[in-house]
């Protein structure tokens, strides 16, 4: 891997602020480029050699930075995705392309199978997908998107043709993953999660039996350097909970591995927020959504606020226990409109205290406990700092008033972009690259960032924009 090894750590507290000028255009011009160049003519590619395909979470972050640039490519990029849902109303995590030859990626569509498992689930029969689902940012996507151009949105009906499908992913979520009961989503796979590698699925993925490590072969490999990402151990339970799932007929309830995680349940808030936004646009009031949304919120800090440290922790439904690990998902609820004083004060402590440190010994957020045992620099989502947690956190931090730290993070935000050259994600001491570089969403949401100056945007989720 062609890793670009730069140090690019700034005294603490230094923030460069990015406003109008050649600094921001040369950005502008080489996320656009990195956009166009994985844009595959009906959806963007998070990254040409490592995911060749259509993700999920990805492309509602990538349609959030398009619009910017080309809002009906960021139409068309959520509208391609929410083509390939499924009768259930799941939303699948990737939408294969057809013209990827089938050993560009694993797990691939032969072992995915999923217009034959996946038909008492409603797989479409025209397009091969994933069968797992990824965090529900695709409403939040579809407001902003629609609020960049809403002459063109109108004019195509943009709103009227994704709002009962968005509907439809919501009721899948609260009606098929309420597995515990509670009110709370919960996922099965730690793919569903989006920060696959995060020591806290550690504990819940413990039980289950790697499949054997000749009975796959990863592909990623050919792409990332080792050390960035999971081990074999960890890819063979990966493809266990995966093949089950899909032996089930991609049927929820009866899975190995079932957690309540805060991300995806803020995600799912914000987004719930977003359609009663989508419902009040297309002439419906909103209110019953808004009022879903304040309920799981309220679930969100019954079920999963841990007081005394100061954040919000996985549950482990198998397990019977919250994990006891500081993650990065745990600080993402920050990004509601809806949750008690105490606990939004709480969270700022934690992510600027010493365990993430932001503003002192780092300029991003990183993925986990800077101080817990499993903390690695590089390894996937175990510590390294990602661009879209930084991105829903500087949307958090200025909803709650936090004004100064939320600009000191926009600053490292573009700045590490840059550096990196769109790197999946960075060291969270030294801004080092790893993972892949051109990478789809670190472009989109540099791009969010440079359009959407503190002073002048329009972001807070909440029901008051
Ligand atoms: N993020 C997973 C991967 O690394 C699957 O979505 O392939």
């Amino acid at each position: 891997m062609d890793r670009t090894a730069q140090v690019i750590a700034r005294p603490a507290g230094h923030a460069v602020v990015y406003g109008p000028g050649p600094a921001a255009d040369a950005l502008h011009l080489r996320a656009v480029a990195v956009l166009d160049a994985n844009w595959t003519g009906t959806s963007t590619v998070p990254s040409r050699g490592l995911y060749p395909h259509q993700w999920s979470w990805d492309s509602a972050f990538i349609a959030i930075g398009l619009r910017h640039v080309s809002p009906l490519r960021a139409q068309t990029e959520l509208e391609t995705l929410l083509a390939a849902q499924w009768g259930d109303g799941r939303v699948p995590h990737i939408v294969f392309n057809p013209s990827v030859p089938l050993d560009a990626y694993f797990p691939s569509p032969d072992f995915w199978r999923s217009s034959a498992a996946g038909r008492e689930a409603g797989a479409p029969r025209t397009v091969q997908t994933s069968g797992i689902v990824q965090p529900p940012v695709h409403a939040l996507a579809a407001w902003l998107v629609h609020r960049a151009d809403p002459g063109l949105s109108r004019s195509r009906g943009f709103l009227a043709r994704v709002y009962p499908r968005l509907a439809a992913w919501h009721r899948y979520l609260l009606h098929r993953r309420d597995l515990g009961g509670g009110g709370l989503v919960c996922v099965v796979h730690p793919w569903e999660q989006g920060m696959d590698n995060s020591p806290a699925w550690d504990a819940p993925l413990a039980r289950v039996a790697p499949a054997p490590a000749r009975s796959f072969r990863r592909a990623d490999l050919d792409h990332g350097a080792a050390e960035d990402r999971p081990t074999d151990l960890d890819y063979g339970r990966y493809v266990r909970l995966a093949a089950d799932y899909r032996d089930r007929g991609y049927a929820d309830g009866a899975g190995e591995f079932a957690v309540e995680d805060p991300a995806f349940n803020a995600l799912l808030v914000a987004s719930e927020h977003a359609l009663a936004r989508i419902a009040h646009e297309l002439g419906a009031t909103g209110t019953a959504r808004h009022a879903r949304a304040d309920r799981l919120t309220a679930a969100l800090v019954d079920r999963l606020w841990d007081p005394a440290r100061g954040m919000f922790l996985c549950r482990d439904l198998r397990g019977g226990r919250p994990v006891a690990e500081r993650a990065v998902s745990g600080l993402i609820p920050l990004l509601l409109p809806g949750l008690p004083r105490e606990v939004t004060t709480a969270l700022v402590g934690t992510l600027t205290g010493p365990h993430f440190a932001l503003g002192t010994a780092t300029r991003l957020v990183p993925s986990y406990d800077l101080l817990g045992e499993a903390f690695d620099p590089h390894r996937y989502w175990r510590g390294p700092a990602w661009f879209n947690t930084g991105w829903l956190l500087e949307r958090g931090l200025r909803l709650h008033g936090e004004t100064a730290r939320a600009d000191a993070l926009r600053a490292a935000l573009l700045d590490l972009a840059s550096a990196s050259d769109f790197a999946e994600y960075v060291d969270p001491y030294t801004g080092e690259a790893c993972g892949t570089s051109g990478f789809g969403w670190t472009a989109a949401l540099a791009l969010d960032l440079l359009h959407t100056a503190p002073e002048t945007d329009h972001r807070t989720p909440g029901r008051d924009r």
